[in-house]
């Protein structure tokens, strides 16, 4: 299958527990309601939100051979991904896997394996997929130690000699003290990058959005990016800088959120449109996303996310 927009990075099998309001005593066991199994990690849902919208995409990505990485390669198939770069990894290992566990109250606690997402190198990264797709996006840099530095310098290379641009975008890893390892010498190799706020804050120190975007563009990102949540987003390319709102929607769940962005941001920059338009498409995609509890279930086809802005611009 031809591929336009090539994922790289995390996947995660996210099992939900719902609902847990109390811990069983050692040696005791307390009964729960049901446990939901959804596919988690930003360029997984990324690829699962691009197909949703009707891009033809893929995910480059490891698994473990157990049924966490069957249940992955499942949802993947049936959505329409690519699964050629999606690598199987024997002994003994596990497919990365969070058990979150939501009480009543919504304020959930997770219990998290890295699995095989901790030793995805670049040895797990088939280049010649590079080939092809406009657009290669790195995501959850932050969480594959080792993909730091020249590691991932090696793969961005990789991706824009074999004609792609590429983006790239982080996930937040309060283990990690000192950011500056995962991106050393990887700037300039950046045509997007578009972190959230907080992770922004991590790498940037705590900047205002537009002197964040500038810190990544001094630095030699092409266009420069900021997520800010229900405030929107910031974008900064060599026409300037813009502050791009949040569309006004009755917010449910921001699981995704951000990774349904970059699905909306790159269809946008694929289909051509000026960065700051691309980012206003990134913000309706997700604005979709945060109107259905999950990561990807509230993303309709590109068409319905389109008609939904030509309604929104109406009534402004
Ligand atoms: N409450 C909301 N209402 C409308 N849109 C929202 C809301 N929260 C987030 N968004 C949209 O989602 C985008 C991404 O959200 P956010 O900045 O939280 O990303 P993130 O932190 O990367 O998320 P994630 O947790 O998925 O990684 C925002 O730029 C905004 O357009
Ligand atoms: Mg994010």
């Amino acid at each position: 299958m031809a591929v336009d927009i090539l994922c790289v990075g995390i996947v995660v099998v996210d099992a939900v527990g719902l609902y847990v309001d109390e811990w069983p005593r050692e040696g005791s066991l307390l009964l729960f309601d049901r446990v939901e199994q959804h596919i988690g990690g930003c360029p997984a849902n990324t690829a699962l939100g691009l197909a949703k919208l009707g891009i033809r995409t893929g995910l480059v990505a490891k698994v473990a051979d157990d049924g966490l990485g069957a249940f992955v390669k499942e949802q993947m198939r049936r959505h329409g991904v690519d699964v050629r770069g999606l690598k199987t990894e024997r002994g003994p290992t596990s497919t990365s896997y969070s058990f979150i566990m939501l009480p009543r109250s919504g304020d959930r606690r997770i219990y998290h394996t890295l699995g095989c997402n901790g030793t995805f190198a670049p040895k797990d990264v088939d280049t010649k997929l590079f080939k092809g797709p406009k657009w290669v996006a790195f995501e959850g840099l932050s969480l594959m130690p080792r993909l730091f530095g020249a590691n991932l310098a090696k793969l961005l290379k990789a991706a824009r000699k074999a004609g792609a641009r590429t983006a790239g975008d982080t996930a937040l890893n309060s283990k990690l003290e000192d950011w500056s390892p995962v991106f050393a010498g990887c700037w300039e190799h950046f045509d997007v990058f578009f972190p959230s706020e907080e992770e922004a804050h991590r790498i940037t120190g705590p900047l205002k959005p537009r002197e964040v975007c500038r810190w990544f563009r001094d630095r030699g990102v092409k266009i420069a990016g900021v997520k800010l949540g229900s405030r929107g987003c910031a974008v900064e390319t060599d026409d300037g800088y813009e502050e791009v709102p949040a569309y006004k929607v009755k917010c449910v769940d921001t699981t995704g959120a951000g990774d349904a962005f970059m699905a909306g941001f790159l269809t946008g920059m694929l289909k051509g449109l000026h960065p700051v338009e691309a980012a206003r498409l990134g913000s309706a995609t997700s604005a979709h996303c945060v109107q259905a509890v999950g990561a990807t279930t509230g993303i309709p086809k590109l068409n319905r996310v389109q008609a939904f802005q030509k309604r929104a611009k109406r009534l402004a």
